[in-house]
């Protein structure tokens, strides 16, 4: 039988109509891969060599104050996001606001909080620093009674005078100070006692020795052999960690009678004993540690800056002194302790405490792991990346801050400061997850520099590396005299 025209022509219609609808949805596809090819890439980067990847150039130091050598150079070859291997981990590094801005902001929503393995074994695998949600809430609100505005009014302030007199005073008659680490261990001892009733002149600084070889340690490769940074610190954290849990079997043994609320391990046992503890011993091991080492370390750093920068700086050396002695000569007695009301008039003080933290970068970087893929800048940072962010771009950034190498208080003026110690454009303390000690780290730096330069004048002994780099240098010597 032939063939009828329509038996024939069905096909052939239907084999154009598919090969057209085909070629349509193939274009279709190109095109969209096309447009969406920025959106499906991973950031540029290198991970460097087998198992060191970058990890050296990352920890190089540098001797200015512009951004690290490691992130400006991949800053000027790949842009403000891009990929490396450090510490044995594929990161993604993050110089860019909008991205930083980001993740500090979506906090346990598309990222979270997440330290390398170093970290972690050092600050142990209880610490606030990976704790989320009510948990975390908890314990942030418990160190918040301890270092919060309220009891830095009522017990810190005062304890913080009568120590930063006691030890300019006995600085006076040394012919040069180390101020990162005589700071150090002024703020260790303050904080050491309303911790854990620890009184470190009695004790010979044994214990605020634990902590000397901590930074080395904190972001090194974790091998644990003898002679290596991270052993060295891992020994410091058992001989502090056996100390605490000792300090804590004792306490428990105390009766109810015994036990009236001292310091803040106390108030940490009293928690414990609750019907539902809403911390663990561990965990409130690990928070102990944390703080006595993070209060201590961090804010000696931001002393050390700032005079390193005011010793360079005659005129702001200058406006700094007339603020406090302004603020004496209003006093009836001027020997009579700082009040808080008095504190908060600083201004001048604290503008200069915001741009030497500004440009020392203490933590130059913090860490977070995505929760999902994020789609941005055309990159893909794919679930579960680890994401290295570095505020320092930011603040030494000249869009934001004119001059930005430059140590310029004044600038302070125009710039609304952070309350409460954040904002897009200012992180020396974080994000939404904001450093429990900022106020007071501020306090703290405020009464130290009121202590100074109302009594006494300080002469630079020394130059001193400033890095913005992961390690705070040390070798920033003074000399002080009593003014005359
Ligand atoms: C100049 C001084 C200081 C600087 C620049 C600083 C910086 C920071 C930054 C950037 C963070 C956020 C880390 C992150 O998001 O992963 C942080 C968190 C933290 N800081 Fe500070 N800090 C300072 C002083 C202190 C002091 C004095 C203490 C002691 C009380 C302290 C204890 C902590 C703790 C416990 C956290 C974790 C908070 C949380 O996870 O909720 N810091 N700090």
């Amino acid at each position: 039988m032939e063939d009828s025209p329509v038996a024939v022509a069905i096909p052939w219609f239907a084999l154009a109509a598919a090969t057209a609808v085909l070629a349509g949805a193939a274009w279709l596809i190109i095109r969209a891969c096309k447009a969406d090819e920025s959106c499906c890439r991973l950031p540029p980067g290198s991970r460097g060599l087998p198992l060191l990847g970058e990890s050296l150039e990352f920890f190089a130091r540098s001797p200015s104050l512009e951004l690290l050598p490691f992130l400006k150079q991949r800053l000027e070859r790949y842009g403000p996001i891009f990929r490396t291997n450090i510490i044995a981990q594929d990161m993604i590094v993050s110089l860019d606001p909008e991205l930083n801005n980001l993740v500090f902001q979506q906090e346990e929503r598309l990222f979270q909080c997440w330290y390398p393995n170093s970290f972690m074994r050092v600050f142990g695998a209880d610490s606030i620093i990976t704790t989320f949600g009510s948990s975390h809430r908890h314990v942030r609100n418990l160190v918040l009674r301890l270092f919060g505005p309220e009891n830095l009014r009522r017990a810190m302030l005062q304890e913080m005078q009568k120590t930063a007199q006691a030890s300019l005073l006995s600085w006076l008659d040394r012919p040069s100070i180390e101020v990162k680490e005589e700071v150090s261990s002024m703020i260790f001892s303050i904080i050491a006692k309303k911790l854990i009733s620890y009184d470190s002149s009695a004790s010979n600084g044994k214990l605020w020795k634990q902590f000397d070889a901590f930074l080395q340690g904190l972001l090194a490769f974790p091998i644990y052999l003898p002679d290596t940074a991270f052993y060295e610190c891992m020994q410091g954290r058992k001989n502090v960690m056996r100390m605490l849990r000792e300090l804590l079997d004792e306490r428990k043994k105390k009766t109810a009678h015994q036990l009236e609320s001292i310091d803040f391990f106390d108030a940490l046992i009293d928690e414990l004993k609750q019907e539902k503890p809403a911390v663990s011993e561990n965990v409130a091991l690990d928070l102990l540690f944390l703080l006595l080492f993070a209060s201590f370390e961090t804010t000696s750093s931001g002393i050390t800056a700032i005079l390193r920068f005011l010793t360079d700086n005659p005129m702001a050396l200058e406006e700094l002194t007339e603020e406090h002695d302004r603020i004496l000569k209003r006093k009836a007695d001027p020997n009579s302790q700082i009040t808080w009301e008095e504190y908060k008039s600083m201004k001048f003080t604290s503008h200069v405490i915001h741009e030497a933290l500004r440009l020392a970068n203490i933590a130059p970087v913090v860490f977070r792991k995505a929760r999902q893929d994020v789609h941005i800048k055309g990159y893909t940072i794919p679930k579960g990346s680890k994401i290295i962010l570095s505020p320092s771009n930011i603040h030494l950034n000249p869009t934001v801050y004119k001059d930005p190498n430059e140590f310029n208080p004044w600038r302070w003026k125009d710039i609304a400061e952070p309350a409460g110690g954040g904002s897009k454009d200012f992180m020396a303390f974080g994000g939404v997850r904001l450093c429990v000690g900022a106020d007071f780290a501020k306090l703290q730096m405020a009464i130290f520099l009121h202590c100074l330069v109302t009594k006494w004048e300080a002469i630079k002994g020394g130059s001193m590396v400033l890095s913005p780099g992961l390690r705070f240098p040390d070798g920033f010597h003074i000399q002080l005299r009593a003014k005359a």
